[in-house]
């Protein structure tokens, strides 16, 4: 029930505040991140695993009928199921970088239903719950109204998962449309900044569910039309995805190829 719903909402988006303060203690500390790599630019650190873990035991005390999908931990899918990244941007966490964030969302018989995001180095939380609106600190936030190329400003993610080429092509396709595109290291703000309008698009050729459960239903309720992330084997193997605003979305299927 919408009720139901709401305590979920708010019981997690205190889970996810307290779980910020303790990613934010290990931030800036370069000598005990205990900094490693899982392969070319993918980064852990200690505070990764240990938010992570904090989030699955917290969580599996709220809701104990509830199924876990964590970046660091794997899990499976279920009819109501949080999805945690205990730190997107993992690359900017590890060199002082601010712009990172945690992010919890909830799929409730695979729809995207609720979004908790916080960036603790920047104060900034937005939450989302699947059609009552979307909020940063608290404020209502929408999409900007950019309608043309010439004025939009995208972000661009990649990984190595995907030969470079393809986002090569990306890249030369937007310049000549007259966009100004950007990367800024953790796809869930890459959302969020469509949500609020800092950007009117973020796009990427392959991303992980916990990169964007939560950051789908906020920039959904901020207005964005989004590429149906969810289709196929998305929740276990992850998918491309495209989040602008509704006017620039068929330029940009055009240019990213993404549908
Ligand atoms: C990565 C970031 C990055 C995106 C990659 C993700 P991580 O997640 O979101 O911006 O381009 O695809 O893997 O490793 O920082 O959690």
């Amino acid at each position: 029930t919408p009720a139901e719903l709401e305590l979920r909402r708010h019981a997690v988006q205190g889970l996810v505040a307290e779980a910020g303060r303790m990613a934010l203690d290990y931030f800036g500390k370069q000598e005990s991140l205990g900094v490693s790599m899982k392969g070319a630019q993918d980064w852990l650190t200690v505070a990764d695993g240990a938010v992570e873990d904090f989030l699955r035991q917290r969580l599996a005390v709220l809701f104990p009928t509830d199924t876990v999908i964590g970046e660091e931990g794997g899990g499976a899918a279920s009819d109501a199921v949080w999805i945690i990244d205990p730190i997107d941007g993992t690359s900017n966490f590890a060199r002082a970088d601010r712009n990172w964030c945690i992010s919890i969302g909830f799929l409730l018989n695979r729809i995207p239903t609720i979004g908790i995001v916080a960036a603790p180095a920047l104060d900034e939380l937005y939450v989302a719950r699947r059609g009552q609106g979307a909020t940063l600190n608290g404020r209502p936030i929408a999409v900007s109204g950019t309608e043309d190329l010439t004025r939009a400003t995208i972000e661009l993610g990649w990984s190595t998962r995907i030969p470079y080429e393809r986002y090569l092509a990306i890249l030369q396709r937007s310049y000549a449309a007259g966009c100004s595109v950007k990367r800024s290291g953790s796809g869930t703000l890459g959302l969020c900044h469509v949500a609020n309008g800092r950007t009117d698009a973020y796009a990427e050729l392959h991303i992980n569910a916990w990169d964007v459960a939560a950051g789908i239903v906020i920039a959904g309720e901020a207005g964005a039309s989004i590429s149906d992330f969810f289709a196929g084997d998305g929740i276990s193997k992850g998918n491309p995805i495209l989040c602008s605003t509704p006017a620039l979305a068929p330029q940009l299927r055009e240019i990213t190829a993404i549908s």
